[in-house]
């Protein structure tokens, strides 16, 4: 069968052309890769459900408001999005004390934070992301001082949003991590949440038992990633107990 153009592939996703111009296909792999890609498995049925979770929060952004790059999911593995030009930055929330940050400066994790902290990394793998400051960014010239507002902006707001999603279901969002994108339309420029949301780029830990719902169960190897996807999919209503998608993920395309 001939496929789409094939634009980009990243290690989570592959992105294709899409059927109108400005928009994208987005395709959700099962591959799973950690410390840089230094660990790699494939976790069959963890691209079905990150398709599935990722809709759920950008369907709930575009809701509020939050523009998002979501047009609508096409199937189990794809969704149509709008083609943006990605800002190189990982752009991370923290409400917790977890992973590099408990490493960096040594707070235990778990530790409630006094405020939600923002940082940023230089998305680029040969150097690691390494985490950077907004001189950094000014100086490179990554983002303008008004993108940057407005990516403290948005990065609230999805912080706000998700937490409250995440508290209805007993589950604590610890930390997350979005792209932002620009989209281009006319002389104007906008900023849009982009890529994906979704446990592979959130802490969640269970409300009672701290059990970890995310890609930290992969990291750590602490058991099986897509029973904790299932598990976060599942109390939010998306994967039906039964029927097709149920709760173990139909592995169509
Ligand atoms: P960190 O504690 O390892 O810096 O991760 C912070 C958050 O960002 C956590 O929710 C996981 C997410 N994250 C990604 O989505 N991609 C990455 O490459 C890394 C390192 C973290
Ligand atoms: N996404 C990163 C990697 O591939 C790291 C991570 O999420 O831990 O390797």
């Amino acid at each position: 069968m001939a496929r789409r153009n094939k634009i980009y592939e990243g290690k989570a996703k592959i992105l294709y052309e899409g059927p109108e111009p400005g928009t994208l296909v987005q395709y959700f792999k099962d591959d799973a890769t950690a410390f840089n890609a230094a660990k790699k498995d494939v976790i069959e049925g963890k691209g079905v459900l990150n398709n599935r979770l990722s809709e759920f929060f950008m369907t709930g952004l575009n809701n509020i408001g939050v523009p998002t790059h979501f047009i609508k999911r096409l199937n189990m593995r794809e969704q149509l999005v709008r083609a943006c030009e990605i800002i190189p930055l990982e752009v991370i929330v923290r409400n917790y004390a977890a992973g590099s940050l408990s490493t960096r400066l040594g707070i235990e994790e778990g530790t409630p934070l006094p405020r939600p902290i923002v940082e940023y990394c230089y998305k680029d793998d040969k150097l690691g992301d390494p985490l950077v400051s907004e001189e950094h960014i000014a100086a490179f010239g990554w983002a303008s001082q008004q993108d940057m507002d407005d990516i403290v902006s948005l990065a609230l707001r999805v912080n706000d949003f998700m937490s409250g999603v995440m508290m209805a279901v007993g589950i604590r969002l610890v930390d997350f991590k979005i792209e932002i994108g620009r989209v281009y339309e006319g002389d104007f420029q906008r900023l849009v949440v982009a890529d994906e949301i979704s446990p592979d780029s959130c802490r969640l830990w269970d409300l009672k038992t701290g059990q970890k719902l995310d890609k930290d169960v992969f990291r750590r190897d602490l058991g099986s990633l897509t029973d904790a996807y299932t598990e976060v999919a599942r109390r939010l209503g998306i994967m039906p107990e039964h029927g097709q998608g149920g709760a173990k993920p139909t592995l169509i395309n």
